[in-house]
């Protein structure tokens, strides 16, 4: 499944902040995409326009939307097939986490987890294979993450929605095989970004020890996209790819590690009390 095509016209959300903005950054500054178009979507208009404005007018365009109102998606996609007649790209990178105990963590953010984390993500995948199937090329490119494979005290719901896109991936990559589309996550470990200061729970560091820088971990993924996708699930740097084996080959080992880790997060980072040693 590789795209060969060149990438002239490209949608990415969540584009305001993060790996998102520096994401449309690099595609729209590519020496191999000179041509390229990217729609950048996100809720802040103020940032989208100032993202755009680092560019040659025309090269960013910028959207706002709230994804997770299907009324929302609809809008979004029909006004990028009023001005592109093929799309090459959509990156589903917009996403949001919650650090809790999972059955104390309330029942609408979980609802508008699952909303931007899964269903968003979903239905702009089907309306994307719906544009490029009959084109017979694109490809659709997913910001997972490594808690897609392995699990994470406090952040069940999280790493919830990024197995169901991960296996979603997997699932959809079968049934494209010939189609000219492609499809795969990107896993990052943690990055540096907004992240965590959104989530928020008053974790006391907004970044997270050991974070990789953005720019690097973007850079990875742009290679992988002008690749094509080689494959279902791919670490950009050896962050990720590490985890994934360690918890694959050496799974008491990754449970230790996750032992001490609840104790950390738990006690020092979100002020959770343990009281037991569940
Ligand atoms: N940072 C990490 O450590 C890490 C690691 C692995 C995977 N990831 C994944 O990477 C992706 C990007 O996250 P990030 O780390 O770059 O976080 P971030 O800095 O918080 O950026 C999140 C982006 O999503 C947008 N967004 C949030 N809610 C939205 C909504 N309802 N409608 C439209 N856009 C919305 C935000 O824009 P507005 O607020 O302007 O709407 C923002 O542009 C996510 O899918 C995340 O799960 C992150």
């Amino acid at each position: 499944m590789t795209h060969k095509a060149p990438i002239r016209t490209a949608i990415v959300t969540g584009a305001s902040a993060g790996i998102g903005r520096e994401l449309v950054r690099q595609l729209a500054s590519h020496p191999k995409m000179a041509e390229i178009q990217v729609i950048a979507t996100a809720r802040r208009a103020d940032r989208l326009d100032s993202l755009a404005a680092e560019f040659p007018a025309g090269r960013v365009l910028p959207y706002v939307a709230d994804i997770t109102d299907p009324a929302q998606r609809q809008a979004l996609m029909s006004w990028a097939r009023e001005r592109f007649e093929t799309l090459d790209l959509i990156v589903n990178n917009a996403g949001a986490g919650t650090y809790a105990e999972f059955e104390k963590t309330p029942a609408e953010a979980v609802r508008n987890l699952i909303a931007l984390d899964v269903e968003a993500v979903i239905d702009l995948t089907a309306r994307a294979i719906d544009w490029m199937k009959p084109a017979g090329h694109g490809q659709i490119v997913q910001v997972s993450s490594i808690l897609g494979e392995v699990g994470l005290p406090y952040s069940a719901v999280y790493v919830a929605a990024k197995h169901a896109v991960n296996g979603l991936v997997k699932s959809i990559r079968y049934e494209l095989a010939g189609s000219g589309v492609s499809v795969w996550a990107a896993c990052p470990a943690q990055t540096v970004s907004e992240f965590r200061a959104v989530a928020g729970s008053g974790r006391t560091n907004d970044v997270g020890r050991g974070a990789e820088p953005t720019e690097k971990v973007v850079a990875s993924i742009v290679r992988e996209i002008l690749r094509g996708g080689r494959r279902a699930l791919y670490y950009p740097t050896w962050q990720p790819w590490a985890i994934s084996h360690v918890a694959w080959a050496a799974p008491w080992a990754w449970d230790r590690i996750m032992k001490r880790y609840r104790k950390t997060a738990a006690e020092e980072d979100l002020g959770i009390q343990e009281t037991s040693s569940r």
